[in-house]
């Protein structure tokens, strides 16, 4: 995989000088996709499952082609793959769904500190309402989720467990597998965040045996506006809708309605046609490069840039462990929103803050931090110009007092 020719499918990095080390919060989109979208909109942009004429059918087709695409890409059955908003839409029709109408003030839920908000806050608020009650796994030294720690949690109390597989903060790789197989021992069901997951390793939710997983399209070459959420076919099959609307019912009453089987009853309204079609050409680039190669790449410049950055005075990296293409770190003493400011001054584009995960960054007992996130179009020229940066920010706020 040569990252130096794949930068040329990205018109973003046409600019030459621009470094792009934050694909956590959004990846940057190749033309393949681009060609994708234009394609929907200039020859075929009308609405799915709806219009009786060509047009409308080739649309249904393509949009329908895609979920056959998704639920290949992480194994699962064509009708276990619902289309929504993004990963956050995803947790929250489990949360919704699931929780809010299997929960009791008797059971338990697990999450942890190290979780993106989108998964904690759903199931906050089904805490809040049913009263089931919230428990978090103790996280060992590292930040990390561990099975030995999660064996301390669960229970026979345990409804379910909602948990990362990849750490949008510390990188780290959940040991879910494991996780799910406990779980399922006591009768739990599990609700797997993959945001940061699928775009760089292959998921396979048979193999894993998870209830629920979801991720966004935007975070894997895709567009905005498109995730996913899959959803063991037994339990989508005794789960309500939780938006009501057109094209997810059957047979409406006046005061009564009836639902289209899964995956359509959760998909109230007009889907993200563009946005699904557009995730179908994500995964096929995806695919066509491994996601071996990918991860290998990534891997390759994080141990290469961490090695750089330990070198370099007053530098605090939180995550040297990790096993994927995040960093996180601080210039002691310098607040992260200066420093991104600085690198921005050198055509460098890279996360500061919460990371909207709040918790982890209270458990690191820092008010923010620095966050580089490595993809496949990143080169080792684009470490040496951010670990120039680095240097170049902490010489210039050590001289002026910071
Ligand atoms: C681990 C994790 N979960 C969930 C989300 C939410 O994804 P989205 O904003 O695309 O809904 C993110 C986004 O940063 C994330 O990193």
């Amino acid at each position: 995989m040569d990252a130096y020719l794949l930068k040329k499918d990205f018109p973003v990095l046409d600019d030459k000088t621009l470094v792009y080390l934050d694909t956590a919060a959004s990846s940057l989109k190749p033309k393949q996709v681009i060609k994708k979208l234009d394609e929907y909109y200039e020859k075929y942009s009308v609405n799915v499952h709806r219009g009786v004429y060509s047009l409308s059918y080739v649309a249904t087709q393509l949009y329908e082609e895609s979920r056959r695409k998704v639920s290949e890409f992480i194994n699962a059955d064509f009708d276990e793959i619902i289309f929504t908003r993004g990963a956050s839409s995803a947790l929250n029709l489990v949360a919704t769904s699931y929780g809010l109408n299997n929960l009791t003030s008797e059971d338990e839920i697990i999450v942890s500190e190290l979780e993106h908000h989108s998964q904690v806050l759903p199931w906050q608020n089904v805490s809040n309402i049913t009263k089931a009650k919230l428990i978090y796994v103790p996280l060992n030294k590292e930040g990390r989720i561990t099975v030995e720690n999660f064996k301390k949690v669960l229970n026979k109390k345990t409804k379910v467990v909602a948990l990362n597989y990849v750490s949008n903060v510390m990188g780290y790789v959940s040991p879910i597998k494991e996780i799910i197989r406990l779980s399922h021992e006591v009768g739990a069901v599990v609700s797997v965040d993959a945001a940061q997951a699928a775009p760089h390793m292959r998921i396979d939710v048979k193999d894993l045996d998870c209830d629920f997983l979801a991720f966004s399209g935007h975070k894997m070459l895709g567009p905005t506006g498109i995730g996913v959420m899959f959803g063991k076919k037994e339990l989508l099959k005794d789960m309500p809708p939780i938006e009501f609307g057109g094209d997810m019912n059957d047979n409406v009453n006046l005061y009564d309605a009836s639902w289209k089987d899964s995956p359509y009853k959760f998909e109230t309204g007009t889907p993200p046609i563009a946005g699904a079609i557009g995730l179908g050409a994500a995964i096929d680039y995806l695919n066509n490069l491994g996601f071996e190669n990918i991860s290998t790449h990534e891997k390759k410049l994080k141990d290469y840039a961490v090695e750089k950055l330990l070198k370099i005075e007053d530098i605090i990296v939180y995550n040297k462990t990790s096993e994927t293409g995040i960093i996180t770190f601080n210039i002691a003493g310098v607040h992260p929103h200066d420093a991104v400011t600085f690198f921005d001054g050198d055509n460098i584009c890279m996360r500061a803050g919460h990371h909207c995960a709040q918790l982890i960054i209270k458990w690191l007992e820092v008010v923010a931090t620095l966050r580089v996130s490595f993809y496949l179009y990143n080169t080792i020229e684009d470490c040496d110009k951010f670990i120039e940066s680095v240097k170049n920010a902490r010489d210039f706020f050590k001289s002026v007092g910071f």
